[in-house]
């Protein structure tokens, strides 16, 4: 267990049938909503990456929250990974599948130099669909992957095997 891990596994809500039958969707909201637990989750995620990256990369919706945190506590730029149709100008896209549904994740190019070293973080690795997604964007654009940081990996789902030799940090794993 990592340091911020206990309080985050305390804070951790579950539904079951939400957001359908059959999928038991844990809340993260709750350790957002919690100072110490997001401030301790936040520095462990910017620490193991220490000197590791030049940006990080939010996937919408609460990889943004994330992101945001992250890039102002190492001081690196933050890249925005958006749903299809939501960003202007030149952009990658990648259709993937989710646990429930499949959609589209967009990048705009040309926001990082050729070879900037690329963190992707999001609040839950489930299938690994949207993360494996944005790592293709991510090479796509000229980008170099440092590695994945996430909340909670939900092992069932086994979703790290979709993500070849990425390093991957769960503050939690269910
Ligand atoms: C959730 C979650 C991850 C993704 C994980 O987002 O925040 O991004 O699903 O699933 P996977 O590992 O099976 O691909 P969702 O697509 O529900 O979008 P939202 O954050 O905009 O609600
Ligand atoms: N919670 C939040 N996001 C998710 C989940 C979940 O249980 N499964 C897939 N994405």
């Amino acid at each position: 267990p990592t340091p911020a891990a206990a309080h985050v596994h305390s804070l951790l809500a579950s539904y079951p049938d939400f957001p359908q039958e059959g999928i038991v969707f844990r809340d993260l909201n709750p350790v957002f909503a919690d100072a110490s637990a997001f401030r301790s989750l936040i520095d462990e995620l910017a620490a193991r990456f220490q000197g590791e990256f030049d940006a990080v990369a939010g996937i919408e919706a609460r990889g943004f929250l994330l992101a945001a945190a992250i890039g102002y506590a190492a001081d690196v730029a933050v890249l925005a990974v958006r749903k299809g149709g939501k960003l202007p100008g030149t952009v990658l896209s990648e259709e993937y599948d989710l646990e429930y549904g499949s959609a589209c994740l967009e990048l705009e190019v040309g926001q990082l130099a050729p070879g900037a070293r690329v963190l992707i973080v999001d609040d839950v690795l489930a299938t690994g669909g949207t993360i494996a997604a944005t790592a293709r964007l991510v090479e796509r654009a000229g980008y170099k992957l440092t590695g994945v940081g996430v909340v909670l990996e939900l092992t069932d789902l086994v979703g790290r095997t979709r993500l070849g030799d990425a390093a991957v940090h769960a503050i939690v794993a269910l």
